[in-house]
C-alpha cells in the first residue's frame, strides 16, 4: 500500500499528499500513538500533509521487525548477488519514479526542481546502482599464520543500522545510508527528518517492489529527541549513522556509549574555498557562487569561507556580487528558477540572525541582506566583504546563502587559517600552479580537497569530516566498513 496518494508519475505539478504512515516489517502502519505532525511547503508555508509520529513504541516494534529479518528471516539467507540485484531493482523504480520523486521532494524541501531532477535524483540512483555493485564483492583474506593452522577472515554485516538524516538532501542521504548497509546484508531502522518525511516514505514503497524482504528497511519519521533518541538508546540496534548538526552528533555519540553502537557522524562545516590570483577566475567565480548557494545554503560542505587573494580581491568580489544578484529566486517548480526557499522558519530565523550578527560586528553587507518577497521562507542572496577570521559569521556554520569573503597574501597564511576552526569536512584551491594546488590540498585539514572544481561528487569516493565535522566516511569502499564486523577464524590442521 502506498503510503504517499496521488502523485503524478510525470510532470513538474506538485503532487498532492495527505496522510502517511510508518514502514515497520513490511507494512504501512499508523503510530502506536495515533498522533501525527504536519510538513510544510517552505515556499507556501501551506500545509502539505499529517504524518504519522513514531516514538519509542514504535521504534521498539521496527527495531524487533529489523532484529528479526536479521536474525532469522529470509535476509540472512539471500544470496549477495541477490541483494544487489534487489539494489538495482530499487534503483530502477527511483528512475522510472523520477519525476515524481523529484517533485515531492521539492514540495517538501523547496530546493528548485532543476536541482531536484538534475541533482539529487540521478546522484541518489547512481549510488545505490554503485553499492547494489559492491554487494557480491565484500571478502575476507587467508592470513598465513605461525604454525599448523588455517586462518581466514569474513566481513559479516554489523546488524541493525539505526539511521538517522537531516532534510537537506533527504533522499539523497537515505540513499547513502541504504546502498552500503544493504550491499553488507544489514537490516535497517531509518528516521528521517521532521522537515522532510515524504521521499524517504517513498522510497520505503518502492523498496518493497523492489522485493527486499519484510523487516529489512523500515522507516519511522518522527522528532530527533524521541524517535531518533530511541533509536540511538535501543539495545536491539548495534549501529547509529547520523548526518546533522555538530550539537546533536555529540548526542548521539553519548547516547550509543551506554550499548557500545558502532558510531558514524557526518556533521557540520565551515569550508574554506580559496581563490589564488593566478587562477581561471571566471571558473573561480562560477564555482565560488555555487560552493556557497547551492541548495540555498544548505549544504554541509558549503564554501562558506571565500579566500581571495589580495591582489584579486576587489575584483573578484566585485564578480560575485553581480552573480549573487543574477540568481533567479521564486516558485521551485518553476524549472527556471535557481534558488528556492530554506526548509522552514526556525533557518530562515537563524539565518537573519547570523546577517545582523555579521553587521553588529563589523562586516558590509554588499549585496542582500533580508528576506525576499513575502511568502514562504526566501533569503536573498547575501554577500559580506570585511570579514575577520575571529567574526561569529567566519566560525559558526550558517547554513543559508550567506557569502563571506576574506582577503589573504600567501599559501602558508591561507592554509593556517583555512585550518583555524572545529570543523573539517571540505575544502577547495583554485589556482593554475600544480605545486601550490597540492601544497594546499595536503596542509587543509578536511576529509575532501577540490582543485579547481567545487562539490564534485561521485558515489565512488569517500566523503567525511576531519575534527568535529565527524566520524568515518560515507560513500566509497569505505562506507562498507562502517557496516560490517571483520571475524577471524582459525582451524588447527594438526
Ligand atoms: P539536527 O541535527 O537537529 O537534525 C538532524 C536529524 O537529527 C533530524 O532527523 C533530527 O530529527 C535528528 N535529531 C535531532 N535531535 C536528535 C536527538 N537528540 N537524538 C537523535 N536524533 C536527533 O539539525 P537541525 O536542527 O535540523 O538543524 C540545525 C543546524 O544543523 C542547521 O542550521 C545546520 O547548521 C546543521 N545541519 C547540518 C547538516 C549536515 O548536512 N551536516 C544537516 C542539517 C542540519
Ligand atoms: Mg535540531
Amino acid at each position: 500500500m502506498a503510503t504517499v496518494t496521488d502523485a503524478p508519475r510525470t510532470g513538474f505539478a506538485p503532487p498532492k499528499v495527505r496522510r502517511t504512515q510508518c514502514f515497520i516489517g513490511g507494512r504501512w502502519v499508523d503510530a502506536a500513538s495515533g498522533k501525527t505532525f504536519q510538513t510544510f511547503n517552505p515556499a507556501t508555508e501551506e500545509l502539505i500533509a499529517d504524518v504519522a509520529e513514531g516514538d519509542a513504541a514504535d521504534v521498539d516494534r521496527a527495531v524487533k521487525a529489523a532484529r528479526q529479518a536479521f536474525d532469522s528471516g529470509p535476509w540472512r539467507k539471500t544470496d549477495a548477488r541477490d541483494r544487489g540485484r534487489m539494489l538495482n531493482r530499487l534503483a530502477d523504480l527511483m528512475e522510472e519514479n523520477l519525476d515524481e520523486l523529484a517533485a515531492l521532494e521539492t514540495l517538501d524541501n523547496g530546493k528548485p526542481i532543476s536541482d531536484s531532477r538534475n541533482g539529487d535524483l540521478p546522484l541518489a540512483i547512481d549510488c545505490i546502482r554503485y553499492y547494489a555493485g559492491w554487494a557480491d564483492k565484500i571478502h575476507g583474506q587467508t592470513i598465513p599464520v605461525r604454525g599448523d593452522f588455517f586462518c581466514y577472515t569474513r566481513k559479516e554485516p554489523v546488524g541493525v543500522a539505526g539511521q538517522i538524516i537531516p532534510w537537506n538532501f533527504p533522499l539523497l542521504m537515505a540513499a547513502w545510508k541504504w546502498g552500503p548497509a544493504l550491499a553488507t546484508g544489514c537490516t535497517i531502522v531509518m528516521k528521517p527528518a521532521e522537515q522532510t518525511p515524504l521521499t524517504c516514505l517513498r522510497l520505503a514503497d518502492l523498496a518493497q517492489e523492489a522485493g527486499f524482504p519484510d523487516g529489512v528497511l523500515n522507516v519511522v519519521p518522527g522528532f530527533g529527541p524521541t524517535a531518533g533518541g530511541a533509536i540511538v538508546k535501543h539495545p536491539g540496534v548495534d549501529k547509529v549513522a547520523f548526518t546533522g548538526s555538530t550539537e546533536v552528533g555529540k548526542l548521539i555519540m553519548r547516547g550509543a556509549a551506554d550499548t557500545l553502537k558502532r558510531v558514524t557522524l557526518e556533521l557540520g562545516g565551515k569550508s574554506p574555498n580559496i581563490v589564488f590570483a593566478d587562477a581561471d577566475l571566471d571558473a573561480a567565480v562560477a564555482g565560488a557562487e555555487v560552493a556557497l548557494f547551492l541548495n540555498q545554503g544548505q549544504c554541509c560542505c558549503a564554501g562558506s569561507r571565500l579566500f581571495v587573494e589580495e591582489k584579486i580581491h576587489d575584483e573578484f568580489v566585485e564578480r560575485c556580487v553581480e552573480r549573487a544578484k543574477g540568481r533567479r529566486l521564486g516558485d521551485p517548480f518553476d524549472p527556471n528558477t535557481i534558488q528556492g526557499p530554506q526548509v522552514d522558519r526556525e533557518q530562515f530565523d537563524k539565518i537573519l540572525g547570523y546577517i545582523e550578527k555579521g553587521r553588529q560586528q563589523g562586516a558590509k553587507v554588499l549585496t542582500g541582506g533580508g528576506r525576499f518577497g513575502e511568502r514562504g521562507f526566501f533569503v536573498e542572496p547575501t554577500v559580506f566583504s570585511g570579514v575577520k577570521d575571529d567574526m561569529v559569521i567566519a566560525q559558526e556554520e550558517i547554513f543559508g546563502p550567506v557569502m563571506s569573503v576574506l582577503p589573504f597574501k600567501t599559501v602558508d597564511e591561507v592554509i593556517e587559517r583555512g585550518n583555524k576552526t572545529c570543523y573539517g569536512l571540505a575544502a577547495a584551491v583554485w589556482t593554475r600552479d600544480v605545486a601550490k594546488a597540492h601544497r594546499a590540498a595536503n596542509g587543509l585539514r578536511a576529509g575532501t580537497v577540490w582543485i579547481n572544481c567545487y562539490d564534485a561528487f561521485d558515489a565512488a569516493a569517500p566523503f567525511g569530516g576531519f575534527k568535529q565535522s565527524g566520524l568515518g566516511r560515507e560513500l566509497g569502499e569505505a562506507a562498507l566498513n562502517n557496516y560490517t564486523e571483520l571475524k577471524t577464524v582459525t582451524m588447527s590442521l594438526a
